[in-house]
């Protein structure tokens, strides 16, 4: 056990006497089965033999590139029409893969495989040049020839005996201004400093903060900013790695730069990945292009959300609506949590404290809040439990390599887990939903996905050598644990939208992988309440976003204990402008209502509900671009101007959109905040003042609101009191143009398209003039503002 399996133990140990003695027991019980399953089930790590790939002896040209052949490997390079490039050793293809939204892109034909000086390869295409050395170095280059990263010759250790597949290390380097993002969900981001982040999806236990790493979403996709421009790479392998990254130095002109390092080792898998370059934006749409558009949320999915461990009846969350309703507040969804089963069993209800539960829900629609439910993977392992029985009989639940079931302690005690990387477990476990749907439930909630499988020591999941269909090819648990929650996110979304085709589907998940923005979004998990929870909320938020999954939100007041009314207040002004805007607790954790902090924060809660009320057409719109475009709706500040290095570092302000500029306050006691404002002119949105970037600038940031700032000319849509659409429109600066677009949904249904509507706006004069692309009239009422 290392260190940190030792400190996660001691996490476990102490969340799990929340859960009561029997349980803990029981998972000590459950550790020591895993640890047996293992030792019977894994391959022998016997001696290994080092190799890396030789010298280039030759080429193979392909459509789109070639493969370079060398002494003891060889490599692929394909540019894909769209210009992402993919590179393969030992005859890796980018097929089959889990990130990848259907067949992998067409080869660009006009990028050939041509010799380069000194015995090497290259590979010139519109957007980048791949140079091969005859070492196995690859530099990815602007089509200037500027280095944008090198790829060393990797190495591999291979089990004696075995012809390929092992363990491989790959290192490489980035320029030495360059920052790193991205890795899926990390708490110490956004932007990644010096140190070891594994790639291995992970309940941190109890609850987490900036120090725990890694958390329930990893990603081996890496974000890379520097001067001579962006590169996402991806290495797509789904085995446990890990990327240790340091920043590089510059040597402040004396030429001694200190480049960017990355290393990327992981446990097995094959050694292919994804290169492109560009700006952010064209970064991200190639990244949506090859892993799939972020799935739509239903527009009420993005209004504000009430979630609880622990309404524990339907009068509880009768009361805690009533709340809502009774004080104006607008609400658009509440969340029943493992509470509301029967015995903590999925697909259950408790009938004594939730009689009527599809009763419930209607009455919740007519005043338009929705009910979502929680979902959590494990299944009871309980002759008679009709999950359990149809189950065992369809043959898909998780075996060892023996064939048994595999067992594990979770929430309704001992379980067995569907194995969701085959596609017939995926089919039965997408038609169990139906009993969700006739319950009157709107959405789903993922939980526990990673999987999870309490632990009194070591790692709580499920056993390395756990059998899992993997397409039907076969494998273990090292190859399917990262995907596990993307599987279930597939059979969520596929169910829902087979069994209710008329509404897009809600769903939402604790674990995932890359890719997982098909099948909807995820939110935070046990963030810790406290100041350092609330900034790891935004971290996550923006990283996830940077890794293409843009819909997420951290569980608002943090997931346990009390926060202060000011924490409280905070958090919630914050959450009012991130996708998932959600409340939620821990059973045994303080009250999230707004009102039970006093009036000032409900008053001031009020003002950030009705706020996010009024940008949801905005909202709407930016999921809608965010679906086309792969640009997230929270971006970091740098978006639009990567070149600007101030901005790389700023991590506590966040773009919404195009057209918005958030600084929420994340520290005790401010009532300031210094905001760094990228190129161009922006109007604070609390008093009109117009302040030109780049530069910093220090606004007031009462208890009341946090600084908001709109970018000059840009078209906002928002609701306006009558709740139809209108455009806020900001000023361009004099003699300037701007513009902007709406989305609206043109009905529910996942398919159902949209109506998109271009605006210009222009400042002549000292007159704002706003045109509608295609039509004389505007179409809807106009407020200039600025
Ligand atoms: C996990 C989830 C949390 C949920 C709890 C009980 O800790 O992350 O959101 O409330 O399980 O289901």
């Amino acid at each position: 056990m290392n260190a940190g399996d030792l400190v996660r133990s001691v996490k476990w140990m102490t969340s799990l006497r929340a859960v009561g003695s029997a349980q803990g027991l029981r998972s000590v019980r459950s550790a020591w089965r895993r640890h047996r399953v293992d030792a019977v089930g894994l391959p022998r790590q016997g001696a290994a033999r080092a190799r890396v790939p030789g010298v280039a002896q030759g080429a193979d040209p392909e459509p789109g590139g070639g493969v370079v052949r060398f002494a003891r490997s060889s490599l692929r390079v394909r540019v894909a029409a769209g210009g992402a490039v993919f590179c393969g050793w030992d005859g890796a293809v980018p097929e089959p893969s889990y990130a990848l939204a259907g067949a992998c892109p067409e080869a660009d034909e006009r990028a050939v495989l041509e010799p380069d000086t000194d015995g090497g390869w290259r590979v010139v295409s519109e957007r980048v040049l791949v140079a091969v050395s005859r070492h196995g170095t690859v530099e990815v280059r602007t089509p200037g020839g500027v280095v944008l990263r090198r790829d060393l010759a990797p190495r591999w250790w291979e089990p004696a005996g075995a012809a390929a597949g092992g363990r491989w290390v790959q290192r490489s380097e980035v320029a030495a201004d360059a920052r790193f993002f991205g890795l899926g969900g990390r708490a110490s981001g956004p932007r990644l400093r010096d140190g070891v982040y594994r790639l291995w999806n992970t309940d941190p236990g109890g609850a987490f903060g900036p120090g725990d790493d890694p958390l329930y979403i990893t990603m081996p996709v890496q974000l890379v900013v520097a001067d001579a421009g962006t590169h996402l790479v991806f290495h797509d392998n789904t085995w446990d790695g890990r990327v240790t990254l340091w920043e590089g130095e510059e040597g402040a002109g004396s030429g001694h730069d200190r480049p960017g390092r990355c290393e990327t080792r992981m446990d097995g898998g094959p050694l292919r990945y994804w290169v492109m370059v560009g700006t952010p934006a064209r970064v991200l749409h190639g990244w949506a292009a090859l892993t799939g558009g972020a799935a739509l949320p239903p527009a009420w999915a993005l209004g504000y959300q009430h979630a609880r461990w622990g309404f524990g009846s339907e009068r509880e969350v009768r009361r805690v609506v009533s709340g809502y309703r009774e004080r104006g507040l607008p609400l658009s969804a509440v969340h029943l949590d493992i509470d509301h089963y029967r015995g903590h069993r999925v697909f259950t209800v408790d009938r004594e404290r939730f009689p009527d539960l599809p009763g419930l829900a209607a009455e919740l629609k007519e005043e338009g809040v929705r009910l979502v439910s929680i979902v959590d993977p494990a299944v009871k392992a309980e002759p008679g439990l009709a999950e359990y029985d149809t189950g065992v009989a369809a043959g898909v639940f998780v075996t060892d390599a023996r064939g048994r079931e595999v067992r594990g302690e979770v929430w309704p005690g001992e379980c067995v887990f569907p194995d969701f990387t085959d596609p017939k477990a995926r089919a039965w476990w997408g038609g169990l939903y139906a009993e969700r749907l006739a319950q009157g439930f709107s959405g789903v909630w993922h939980d526990m996905n990673e999987p999870v499988s309490f632990a009194a020591f070591g790692d709580p999941t499920l056993p390395r050598s756990a059998r899992h269909a993997l397409e039907g090819r076969g494998g273990d648990h090292r190859e399917a644990h990262n995907v596990y929650g993307l599987g279930m996110a597939r059979a969520g979304y596929e169910g829902l939208r087979e069994l209710r085709p008329e509404e897009r589907p809600f769903v939402f998940s604790r674990s995932g992988w890359a890719g997982m923005q098909r099948y909807g979004g995820t939110w935070s998990g046990d963030v810790a309440t406290g100041w350092p929870g609330l900034r790891a909320s935004l971290a996550l938020v923006l990283g996830l976003g940077l890794c293409g999954v843009p819909y997420s939100g951290p569980d608002v007041g943090g997931f346990t204990g009390f926060p202060s009314p000011e924490l409280y207040l905070r958090w919630f002004q914050l959450g009012a402008y991130l996708p998932l805007f959600r409340t939620h607790a821990a059973i045994s954790a303080g009250r999230r209502e707004p009102w039970e902090f006093g009036a000032e924060v409900l008053e001031h809660a009020g003002a950030a509900l009705r706020e996010r009320a009024r940008l949801l057409p905005y909202f709407v719109t930016l999921a809608h671009l965010a679906q086309r475009t792969g640009a997230p709706y929270v971006r970091p500040v740098w978006w639009r101007s990567p070149e600007d290095r101030a901005l790389r570092d700023c991590e506590d302000a966040f773009l919404l959109g195009d057209s918005l500029l958030v600084a929420p306050v994340l520290e005790l006691g401010a009532d300031q905040r210094a905001v760094r404002l990228p190129r161009g002119l922006w109007y604070d949105t609390a008093t009109g003042r117009a302040h030109e970037g780049p530069g910093q600038i220090l606004l007031d940031a009462p208890l009341s609101r946090v600084p908001v700032l709109a970018r000059a000319g840009s078209v906002i849509p928002v609701a306006g009191a009558d709740g139809e659409v209108e455009l806020e429109v900001w000023a361009p600066a004099p003699g300037r143009t701007g513009g902007g677009v709406l989305i609206r949904d043109a009905g529910a249904g996942a398919g159902a398209g949209a109506e998109v509507v271009r605006f210009t706006t222009r400042s002549r004069g000292g007159v704002v003039t706003v045109e509608r692309e295609g039509s004389r009239e505007v179409g809807y009422r106009v407020r200039v503002r600025g």
